[in-house]
């Protein structure tokens, strides 16, 4: 029996940098924790998330990482993923950017989510991924078919600065933002070393009285994690 609750979750902007990998790592990490079978293709050419999960030695039944060299083959891996039942989560971690790729990529996915640090670099990339998508928009034969597409303000600081504020107010008044923000989390950085949130917070969780402390940041993380990935799925 088909899948007809596979999502499929491409991670994009035009930006290098913007928190693509982290962001990619951390929906997993939400995904996982539910039971969440994850099906994910690396289409950066650096394998970043590829090259972390084997030197970490990821091992988990619900996850498994594939490249992917050419866009157009996630419409057949998608669609045997889908047919076969294999996966309930299909996520696509990118290369930072511009291509002709990303309109292939966006005829197979349900959402589009693109990190955007609060920098002035990023609000003019990310102007330009967001004119990319209207532009797909408009070409679209059926743009209802299209993916949603999101805004999602990256490694936010939790006391940002004047110049980050005013970055922030013109996110919001450009671009359809996200009502979560990706907040910087020293726990990310330790996922990039030390494998994924959801895992780290369940070994913190056994281990000695001081590291049990540690679980509960690591559990926020992956709350917020959560509530981005509802969003993006509505809900589901
Ligand atoms: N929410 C966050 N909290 C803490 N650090 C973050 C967060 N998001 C991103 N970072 C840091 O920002 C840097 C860039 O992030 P990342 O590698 O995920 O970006 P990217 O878009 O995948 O980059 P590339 O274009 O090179 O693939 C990394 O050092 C990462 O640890
Ligand atoms: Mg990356």
């Amino acid at each position: 029996m088909p899948n007809e609750d596979m999502k499929v979750i491409s991670v994009m902007t035009r930006k290098g940098g913007a928190g693509k990998t982290t962001l990619t790592r951390a929906l997993i990490s939400a995904a996982m924790s539910r039971g969440k079978r994850c099906l994910v293709f690396d289409a950066d050419p650096q394998q970043a998330l590829a090259r972390w999960a084997t030197k970490l030695k990821i091992d988990d039944p619900l996850f498994k990482i594939e490249p992917l060299t050419k866009a157009s083959e996630l419409e057949e891996k998608a669609e045997e993923a889908y047919e076969n039942d294999t996966a309930d989560f299909v996520f696509v971690d990118t290369i930072g950017a511009a291509g002709a790729w990303a309109d292939d990529l966006a005829s197979e996915s349900d959402a589009i989510v693109v990190p955007m640090m609060l920098s002035d670099d990023d609000l003019e990339i990310t102007t330009d991924t967001f004119n990319w998508y209207v532009g797909l928009r408009e070409r679209a034969d059926d743009p209802e078919a299209l993916p949603t597409f999101h805004v999602l303000l990256s490694n936010v600081p939790a006391k940002q600065s004047k110049s980050e504020l005013l970055i922030e107010q013109k996110a919001l008044s450009q671009f359809p933002v996200m009502d979560d923000y990706f907040v910087h989390r020293i726990q990310h950085k330790d996922a990039s070393a030390e494998g994924f949130i959801h895992h780290i917070a369940e070994n913190r969780r056994t281990g000695p009285g001081h590291l049990r402390v540690q679980a509960a940041r690591f559990d926020e993380a992956l709350e917020e994690a959560s509530s981005i990935l509802d969003a993006l799925t509505g809900g589901s």
